[in-house]
């Protein structure tokens, strides 16, 4: 296989993401800036949650993080790395849904993502089940505005950073194949 550099195989994810943007209507952005706004401003502390919760459900995935393979799902709480990471995802969505009106922002941002956990062996599945908790804890905090369509909107945008994840790491896939 050739050899590509990797501003070339940037600029091949940038083509292919060319033609799968992401269509959200003015209505679907209201309802995911208004949602979102419920989101606690302590982000570390929100962030964490979700990561304990991700890790209760799938207690295999502590091992991406080095020092939290063997540590007790009750004692995660105490983690400053997961704390951190947890505060760091906030900020990501928090970004991503001040971005929703760049599109080409938007996808930075979202390959930006997938290039980050590529090498450290986080994959589609564990983006979707952080997402879905994500939603969860959404639907609980923001329960006032928080309707099928808010849930739809939420859907079509995580399903968008999926995708672009999806072709990142099939181009990175290249590159080590
Ligand atoms: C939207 C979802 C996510 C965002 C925005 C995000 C964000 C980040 C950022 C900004 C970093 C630092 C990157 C660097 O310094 O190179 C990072 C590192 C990391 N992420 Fe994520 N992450 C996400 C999802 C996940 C998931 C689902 C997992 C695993 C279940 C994960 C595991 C890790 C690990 C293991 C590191 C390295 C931590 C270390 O420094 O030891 N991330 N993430």
């Amino acid at each position: 296989m050739a050899v590509t550099t990797v501003e070339q195989r940037k600029a091949n994810y940038k083509w292919i993401l060319l033609g799968q943007t992401l269509e959200l209507s003015l209505d679907e952005k209201l309802l995911i800036r208004q949602t979102w706004s419920y989101k606690s401003s302590d982000m570390g502390k929100r962030g964490l949650d979700i990561f304990v919760r991700l890790f209760e459900l799938h207690p295999v995935y502590r091992s991406y993080f080095q020092k939290l393979r063997d540590i007790d799902i009750d004692n995660l709480r105490e983690s400053p790395k997961l704390r951190d990471h947890g505060g760091r995802v906030m900020v990501s969505i928090t970004d991503l849904v001040d971005t929703m009106d760049s599109p080409t922002n938007l996808r930075d941002m979202a390959i930006k993502i997938g290039r980050a956990h590529f090498s450290r062996g986080v994959r589609h599945n564990q983006y979707r089940e952080l997402f879905a908790i994500v939603l969860d804890y959404l639907q609980d905090k923001a329960s006032v505005v928080y309707n099928d369509a808010a849930e739809a909107a939420w859907q079509k945008l995580f399903n968008y950073v999926l995708k672009v994840i999806d072709t990142v790491m099939e181009f990175e896939h290249d590159k080590t194949g």
